[in-house]
């Protein structure tokens, strides 16, 4: 059985050898090969030009052979940057956007329409993927949800909780609805576009679910992510990630992806149980595992697979990106845990 075949059997949770494995942010300043390319290059330029982005997106695929997927080495900030509005990396660490969005002045100072053409590298990027990795292994591409981007563009960058989003939502309604609808059609039209390059699966990251609770939740995101979902193909697999809402397995599943990626703070079972339906999980290693000794991580790993019950429906990943102080020993220790099975 090829990787490739392994985790598509998997997303649609029939039988197959053993449990795929990716990880989130394979890619990454814990790579010594990403750092020496990262000196001669930038994040951005990187992103930008596909062959670099082909060759980190695979790089961690040649180190570990254990791999089953390869996600495309970009930024859930590509389609701000596509609307108009730019971003970079502080120097101090995390990310400002150019500018910050919070009037309807600043929506008409979007450009909607093609935004999603301004992405021709990507595209690229993909395509040279799909024809280098052929039927062996898994692609993979991915957008940040509508509310995940929204968070950024009315923050004007990133934030431990995005405050100014969460209060702009109850103060104005209208103009968060009017700026997530936009970003639904570009995330749907990206999408589209990566499944047309060739990816086998998207991942939707809604990374600032949390920001959310309740009956807000279901009208600023879970709507949007709907909105996505129903200008896709009805079959498009999709791992949708909420970051925190697990405890929401239920309303997740029921938007119909085949697959929800889950974080650390739950366990699969018990995730499992709540979705209410049969779903393909991904996760969910606590990624500070990753930091520490390689017996540690691989013992984590199995009890991730023990608590999985042999559940066909399984994509084995951390519970969000691994960090720049990851050891690869333990990346290499918890892969071959999870090859063993
Ligand atoms: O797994 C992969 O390597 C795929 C590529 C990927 C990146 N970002 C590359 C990246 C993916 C899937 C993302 C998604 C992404 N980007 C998300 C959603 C996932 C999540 O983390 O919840 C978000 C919120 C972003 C925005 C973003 N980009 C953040 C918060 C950061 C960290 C900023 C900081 O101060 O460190 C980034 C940078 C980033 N994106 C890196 C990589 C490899 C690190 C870049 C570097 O330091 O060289």
């Amino acid at each position: 059985m090829t990787s490739r075949e392994r985790f598509l059997a998997a997303l649609r949770r029939v039988p197959h050898d053993r449990t795929p494995v990716w990880i989130m942010r394979q890619a990454g300043r814990y790579l010594p090969e990403y750092r020496a390319l990262k000196a001669k290059s930038d994040f951005l330029h990187m992103v930008r030009t596909p062959d670099l982005a082909v060759e980190v997106t695979l790089q961690p695929l040649r180190r570990f052979a254990q791999l089953d997927a390869a996600i495309l080495f970009s930024d859930i900030l590509v389609i701000p940057e596509a609307l108009g509005v730019g971003y970079r990396f502080r120097d101090e660490g995390g990310i400002a956007m150019e500018r910050s969005l919070s009037s309807a002045a600043d929506l008409a100072t979007l450009r909607p329409e093609g935004a999603a053409d301004r992405l021709t590298y990507v595209y690229e990027a993909l395509t040279l993927l799909r024809r280098e990795l052929g039927d062996r292994k898994a692609l993979l591409g991915f957008a940040g949800s509508p509310w995940t981007l929204a968070c950024y563009l009315v923050e004007g960058g990133g934030s431990e909780d995005f405050p100014r989003t969460k209060a702009l939502a109850k103060s104005d309604p209208a103009f968060m609805h009017r700026l997530l609808g936009l970003l639904a059609d570009a995330v749907a039209e990206y999408l589209r576009r990566q499944f047309q390059a060739g990816a086998d699966a998207v991942q939707i990251f809604d990374s600032w679910a949390a920001a959310l609770d309740g009956a807000d939740y279901e009208e600023f995101s879970l709507r949007y992510v709907r909105a996505v979902l129903e200008r896709l193909p009805k079959d498009a697999k999709v791992i949708l990630y909420a970051k925190g809402k697990s405890p929401a397995a239920a309303a997740l599943a029921a938007t119909g992806v085949p697959c929800l990626g889950v974080d650390w703070t739950m366990p699969l079972s018990r995730v499992r149980a709540l979705a209410d339906r049969p779903v393909c999980l991904q996760g969910n290693l606590d990624p500070v595992l990753m930091t520490g000794e390689p017996s540690a991580a691989a013992a984590g790993a199995r009890s991730v697979l023990v608590d999985n019950a042999d559940d066909p429906g399984h994509i084995f990943n951390l519970g969000h990106g691994i960090t720049p102080d990851a050891r690869i020993e333990t990346v290499q220790a918890v892969l071959e845990a999870v090859a063993a099975g």
